[in-house]
């Protein structure tokens, strides 16, 4: 009769011949800390089937544009957490956030300026800003990646036939002084998808599943680290509960009523608007 601590150590032993010595680290790691759950919890049969069941249901949710495997990472905080890990700890540079499950498609390449919104039926914004280096440069060229909901709170991949194709995301890259500016409507709270096994355990522990108001950027530039990040709208709700942890303090921002009919006229938007600015600060590579 081997001991439980035995049944561990001779399943981290089977990992001597892993190629690669990161490998074998995540691996003993794992079964370790797998291990040493089931121990502590002293896990019946009954439940280990019930997770087993679980994570089948989870994968057989997948499809080509459904990730339910980062919505579960997601909500119960992993995603955030290996985004904590990763990140830099420097207060100046742009913080990220998790990259979420509704990046799926490539964002089609617009103009500086285009309106994302393709349906026009939230209320008209500008999002504006201008992407520097560490030392305040400015980064010539850097592309930005932006995806949103639309104001009902869905993204275009979850309603093929309901809303165009690309509509909320855009692929623009910012000018010679590093500026990049463009039209959406304002973004609403959502809640993220309940209909799968995420939702079955948001509603076990009592958990709502809204996010703030947000809108998702991936920023990358040559002789920099890419950042995925959003913008939240500042004053919205769910900012303080958001169900997947990814609000970040400096990543709030105003998107302030604006009633200038010059400034309307630039951009090519109905006066008044929203308008919210957003400054990056990237790390270099
Ligand atoms: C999103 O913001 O698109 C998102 C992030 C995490 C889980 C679900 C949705
Ligand atoms: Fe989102």
């Amino acid at each position: 009769m081997t001991t439980e601590d035995a049944v561990t150590a001779e399943a981290v032993e089977s990992l001597r011949g892993t190629g690669g010595p990161r490998l074998r680290e995540l691996l003993t790691v794992l079964i370790r800390h797998l291990h040493a759950f089931a121990s502590e919890t002293r896990l019946t049969r009954g439940e280990w089937e019930t997770a087993i069941a679980f994570l089948t249901a989870t994968g057989q949710t997948c499809t080509d544009t459904r990730q339910e495997f980062i919505l579960l990472s997601d909500v119960l905080g992993l995603s955030m957490l290996v985004e904590k890990i990763n990140g830099h700890s420097d207060p100046g540079r742009t913080e990220s956030t998790v990259l979420g499950p509704f990046h799926m498609t490539e964002s089609p390449v617009r103009e500086l300026g285009a309106d994302i919104d393709l349906v026009g039926t939230g209320e008209p914004c500008v999002v504006s800003g201008v992407v520097r280096a560490a030392d305040g440069t400015p980064v010539p060229g850097a592309v930005l990646d932006v995806w949103q909901a639309d104001p009902h709170g869905f993204y275009d991949v979850q309603q093929p036939g309901v809303q165009p194709a690309g509509n909320g995301r855009g692929l623009f890259t910012a000018d010679a002084e590093g500026r990049f500016w463009f039209r959406t409507c304002v973004p609403s709270a959502y809640p993220i998808p309940t209909d799968g096994p995420v939702g079955d355990l948001l509603k076990a522990t009592g958990r709502h599943p809204y996010r703030p108001a947000h809108i998702h950027f991936i920023v990358s530039a040559d002789g920099h680290e890419p950042v995925t990040t959003h913008i939240f709208v500042a004053g919205g709700e769910y900012l303080d509960s958001d169900a997947v942890f990814a609000v970040k303090d400096s990543l709030v921002k105003e998107f302030t009523p604006t009633d200038d009919p010059v400034l309307a006229a630039e951009f090519d938007v109905a006066n008044p608007f929203r308008h919210a600015r957003f400054d990056l600060v990237l790390d270099p590579s």
